[in-house]
């Protein structure tokens, strides 16, 4: 009996639903609405994003509008649109978006809901502190970082993995699990500090575990799933937020300007408590670690995979730092200066490929009116306010017209000459936008150069000190598509590889 009135009451929902959808207006986009109440497309966007926008984009032309999960979202699949669609600052807004996203998501009251006066602007200044001449600090702290982790954890030293490394020939290990915690602690121990009295958190593995049972209900808790349906997910999440209290966080010692800057932000509002201070900060630990970490795993698993890339890498890494053939972690430990990192093109191109091929961010802009969208010198299409303006970059980062072979990976595609590659064309004109791991326009992230960096970082200390191989019999990895759309794609399953000092 129950079984059918709840189908009496879906169908009733379902009828409601499709007799008050919205109704196309002339000139604007095409409009796919499918069924589902509330869910609309939401499903099959999520089954393989990409395939269905690019069948969309093959029936309904560069510019449609899809419902998903209750947004009316107009994707521009040209990227010779792009320019346009970010010249739009006032109209086109992303922090409305952001501000309905992130306190679900992390759990903290959101920014600009008129409790506190100029915090946002404030919390955009402080992004200043993730550039510049703080750039260069934070480059120097972070290879001081890596080098101790790494030698400390696996290169001999007087860690609890290293000990017993050096001399022992090959070691194995899994590489998700080897970038994951490497990067981890040396990223929180370059933007959050150290204990005072130690040059090491006791805790780090704990709250990396807890940081992974987190990412991994990510993508339902910006999908809007209500935490209290996500089983531990709301304890594991108050367990994360407490590690950054501020009675914490006052212990901790070599702060970087950029969370020192934040902390005294948040310190002005009374109309914060303690736990929503520590959220915030959560919420910068999930931005600096969340992408960073698969991308590190990508740029270290496609040059391990190809030994021919690994090889010339390494060999402009020795050019650049003037360094004899082999330089073990036995010798003093390498500094590579922030001068030398950007000297290092062929690194920058291989690092790019692999975001390239696992980025898969959606840059979104809420309209703040009904207006008129230009689109290029012919084209605009009307928009409504609320509606969402979404760019799909991985559509252009796979089109065979822009990148030649996309599902290749070439180390050296963004080089020529000695010199970065910055011409890629579509449609024979040159665009201005060809790669977007990182968003766009005003909203692009802050954290870009110093990630770049980290990676980059991290790749010279792995190869300098370190023979790389891909351990036999691995298949290849595979990107997994459940946060498509949120940045850099993990991969479905963790692989093996080798490695043994120089
Ligand atoms: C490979 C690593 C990274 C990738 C791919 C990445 C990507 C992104 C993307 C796509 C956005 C949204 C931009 C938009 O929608 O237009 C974003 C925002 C942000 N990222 Fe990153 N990010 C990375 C690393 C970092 C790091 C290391 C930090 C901090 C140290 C950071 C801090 C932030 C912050 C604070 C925002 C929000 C900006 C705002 O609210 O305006 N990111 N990131």
């Amino acid at each position: 009996m129950s079984c059918i009135l709840l189908l009496v009451l879906v169908g009733v929902l379902s009828l409601a639903w499709l007799l008050g959808r919205r109704r196309r207006r002339e000139g604007e986009p095409p409009l796919i609405q499918g069924w589902i109440p509330y869910l609309g497309k939401a499903l099959d966007f999520r089954l393989d994003s990409q395939a269905f926008l690019k069948n969309n984009q093959e029936k309904y032309g560069d510019v449609f509008t899809v419902y998903i999960a209750g947004k009316y979202m107009t994707f521009i699949m040209n990227p010779l649109m792009y320019p346009s669609i970010m010249k739009y600052g006032r109209q086109l807004d992303f922090h409305e978006f952001a501000d309905q996203v992130a306190p679900a998501t992390f759990g903290y009251p959101a920014v600009g809901s008129g409790r506190f006066p100029e915090m946002g602007d404030q919390i955009q200044r402080s992004f200043r502190l993730l550039q510049g001449e703080n750039l260069v600090l934070l480059a120097e702290c972070m290879m001081a970082n890596l080098n101790l982790v790494l030698r400390q954890d696996f290169l001999g030293g007087e860690g609890e993995r290293g000990a017993g490394v050096v001399g022992m020939g090959w070691s194995t290990g899994d590489l998700y699990d080897f970038c994951n915690s490497v990067m981890f602690e040396a990223t929180f121990l370059t933007l959050y500090g150290m204990p005072a009295p130690a040059r090491r958190h006791s805790d780090m593995a704990t709250l990396r575990h807890h940081f992974t049972k987190f990412d991994d209900m990510f993508p339902l808790l910006v999908g809007r799933i209500p935490i209290w349906l996500l089983g531990r997910t709301k304890a594991v999440r108050e367990t994360l937020i407490r590690y950054f209290l501020p009675q914490r966080m006052m212990c901790w010692s070599n702060t970087s300007q950029f969370i020192a800057r934040r902390a005294e932000v948040l310190e002005q509002y009374d109309t914060l408590s303690d736990t929503d201070k520590a959220a915030h900060h959560f919420a910068i630990l999930w931005a600096s670690v969340g992408n960073t970490v698969p991308a590190t795993f990508w740029a270290l698993y496609y040059l391990i995979n190809q030994q021919e890339a690994l090889q010339a890498v390494r060999n402009e890494l020795h050019q650049v730092l003037k360094l004899p053939e082999a330089q073990g972690p036995q010798q003093p430990e390498v500094i590579v200066s922030k001068e030398q990192l950007d000297q290092l093109l062929l690194m920058d191109s291989a690092v790019n490929e692999s975001l390239r091929l696992s980025s898969a961010s959606m840059n979104i802009r809420v309209a703040q009116e009904d207006f008129s969208l230009r689109l290029d010198e012919e084209r605009s299409a009307p928009v409504r306010k609320g509606d969402v303006i979404a760019l799909y970059p991985q559509t252009m980062h796979m089109d065979p017209e822009i990148f030649t072979d996309p599902e290749t990976y070439k180390y050296d595609r963004f080089i020529e000459g000695g010199r970065e590659k910055t011409d890629f064309f579509k449609h024979g004109q040159r665009l201005k936008y060809y790669r977007m791991p990182f968003g766009s326009g005003s909203s692009m992230c802050p954290g870009r150069f110093f990630a770049i960096n980290e990676i980059k970082q991290f790749l010279c200390l792995l190869l300098l000190y370190l023979d790389l191989e891909m351990a036999q019999g691995q298949e290849k990895a595979q990107l997994d598509n459940s946060r498509a759309g949120l940045g850099i794609l993990l991969p479905t399953k963790d692989v093996r590889f080798c490695y043994r000092i120089r």
